[in-house]
């Protein structure tokens, strides 16, 4: 893993860990969802593959541009 690592939405000021317990609580599995309850995401949308790819692991640390490199491989 690199020394930066991506763990939150900065426009929401909120950290994956966060993300996924709240929606762990409300029953969601999407970035929609959480969306909707303006929870995280609704800016510049960067932080959306990653918390895709939180729902699809579970995981909350993310190499920079991992999504990515994972749908080329
Ligand atoms: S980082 Fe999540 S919307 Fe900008």
């Amino acid at each position: 893993m690199s020394s930066y690592s991506v763990t939150r939405c900065i426009c929401h000021k909120r950290n994956f860990e966060e993300i996924k317990e709240f929606a762990e609580q409300q029953s969601f599995s999407s970035v929609e969802e959480l969306q909707a309850e303006q929870f995280c995401s609704c800016g510049c949308g960067l932080c959306i593959p990653y918390i895709e790819m939180m729902f699809e692991t579970g995981r909350t640390e993310f190499e920079p541009g991992e999504y990515y490199k994972a749908s080329t491989e």
